[in-house]
């Protein structure tokens, strides 16, 4: 097995809030992400690597042994699933909730309802717990758009401020999950590598409780 450790990275809005993060643990890429077309990087650690991918693919690459750790936020674990990892930390940024939302002012349907998002199974699993009837059509973006389509009665998707619902006409409903961004671990990683992979931790756990620290004083 490698000497080294592979932490991927979701490219995007978790990005801009790891990188802060992972500097404060004492981890800094050896070039700036944002100036390469380079996927994997160096770091100021000789044993750790990163990996720079698409949100979506970070559980994969983890559950797989591809990378040994990943950063993922809840909603894209949620949705995969975490046969394989652990989820050891909470690294509290990209803060959000996954809702369900619909057409302001129009109350949800009664009749089996059709409901688009690119949370498929969350949303699956969400609505045959609530003993609602419901046809899920996979999208991959700009989910606030189906309804005003009438592509769809109901969306499932992450919502901050409420901003763009309200710009499109839509109002949050249902609660789902608060979300925020994880640190996950390879199962067989974190027994085969746990000398490496503990002080790594506890580096990132400093990160954040310093952080935590701050905010309440
Ligand atoms: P992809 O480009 O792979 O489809 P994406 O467009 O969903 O991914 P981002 O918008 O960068 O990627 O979001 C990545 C993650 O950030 C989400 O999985 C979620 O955990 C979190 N997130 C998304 N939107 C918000 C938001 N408005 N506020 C805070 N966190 C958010
Ligand atoms: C995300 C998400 C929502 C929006 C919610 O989109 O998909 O559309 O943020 O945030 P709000 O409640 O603060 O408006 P993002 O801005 O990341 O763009 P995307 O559609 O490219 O993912």
């Amino acid at each position: 097995m490698s000497k080294q450790l592979i932490l991927a990275l979701s490219k995007g809005r978790i990005l801009d809030e790891t990188l802060p993060l992972l500097a404060d643990a004492g981890i800094t890429p050896a070039e700036d992400l944002s100036k390469s077309r380079k996927l994997l990087f160096d770091t100021n650690l000789p044993d750790v690597k990163l990996v720079v991918i698409r949100a979506t693919d970070v559980p994969t690459y983890v559950q797989l042994g591809a990378a040994d750790l990943g950063i993922a936020g809840k909603d894209v674990l949620l949705e995969h699933g975490v046969e394989g990892l652990y989820e050891p930390l909470d690294l509290n940024i990209a803060r959000c909730k996954l809702m369900t939302a619909g057409v302001s002012g129009l109350p949800p349907s009664h009749a089996r309802r059709r409901v688009a998002t690119k949370f498929v199974n969350v949303a699956r699993r969400y609505y045959a717990e609530q003993g609602i009837q419901a046809e899920v059509i996979k999208l991959y973006g700009a989910m606030e758009l189906a309804p005003l389509m009438n592509l769809a009665d109901e969306i499932v998707d992450i919502v901050d401020t409420g901003n763009t619902l309200r710009a499109n006409g839509m109002e949050p409903r249902e609660l789902i999950a608060h979300i925020s961004t994880r640190l996950v671990v390879n199962k067989a990683a974190m027994t085969m590598k746990h000398d490496r992979i503990k002080p790594l931790l506890a580096r990132l756990d400093g990160a954040v409780k310093q952080r935590q620290a701050q905010l309440t004083e």
